[in-house]
């Protein structure tokens, strides 16, 4: 329940292991969180996270697309799935199906994605793998609101860190995903606060437009809550 009283039940959309979900289960169960986990949806059966959500007393769902069927279809189920639980936001936690315009049209401004890299740069797959073949400095993850366009929508947060020697693909895989843990739950508590929102294509806070995404330091994100 968010402080004002009013309820902010959130969908967590999986693919896989579900990290980023538990953050935010564990994040929904703080005494001063102003969200609640709905239920978990993965597109994947075998997706460990489903497990963690169960074990969590979280209702999770299993909704593979059925054989044979196209897109749209498959779309249209999830949609509807989405829709009977009423959530106030779809989170997408390692979610790895591209979403069509309707869909992303039917919840518009209503869906968050956490993506590991800093966006603009490296959408897509195997952002980690392409940091270090880029000779990149630092690296990170950006939370955006989702638009038609493949990681292309509105960011919101980020955070940095600097590559170092040691990094191979692996370790610094890790080192962003602690970092997603951080800045997701905090995006979706803006969000279900009613600091953060998309209008007219842009993203606000606190009822002004973000012209960069806000850049998280560890240090101030108890403040920043
Ligand atoms: C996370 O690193 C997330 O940012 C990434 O998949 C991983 C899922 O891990 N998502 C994407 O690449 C989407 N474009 P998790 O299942 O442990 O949260």
């Amino acid at each position: 329940m968010s402080p004002d009283g009013r309820d902010c039940p959130v969908v967590v959309l999986i693919s896989g292991r579900g990290s980023n979900m538990r953050a935010l289960i564990e994040d929904s169960r703080a005494v001063d969180s102003p969200y609640r986990i709905a239920a978990v949806v993965s597109d994947r059966a075998s997706a460990a996270g489903l497990a963690v959500a169960r074990e969590l007393g979280v209702d999770a769902e299993a909704l593979p697309p059925p054989a044979g069927m196209d897109r749209s279809g498959y779309e249209s189920l999830l949609e509807k799935a989405i829709a009977r639980r009423r959530p106030a936001l779809i989170a997408l936690a390692g979610f790895m199906r591209i979403l069509s315009a309707p869909f992303v049209e039917a919840f518009s401004g209503r869906v968050l994605n956490v993506h590991p890299s800093l966006l603009p740069r490296h959408p897509g797959l195997h952002t980690h793998r392409r940091a270090l073949a880029a000779g990149d400095a630092e690296h990170g993850a950006t939370v955006h609101f989702v638009t038609p366009e493949l990681d292309a929508g509105p960011a919101v947060i980020q955070a940095r860190l600097r590559i170092d020697a040691q990094d191979d693909e692996e370790r610094l895989a890790g080192r962003v995903l602690g970092l997603e843990h951080r800045i997701y739950p905090l995006a979706v508590r803006w969000f279900c606060s009613g600091r953060l929102a998309l209008r007219e294509g842009r993203a606000f806070l606190d009822g002004h437009p973000l012209t960069a995404p806000v850049q998280f330091d560890a240090e101030l994100s108890a403040a920043a809550r």
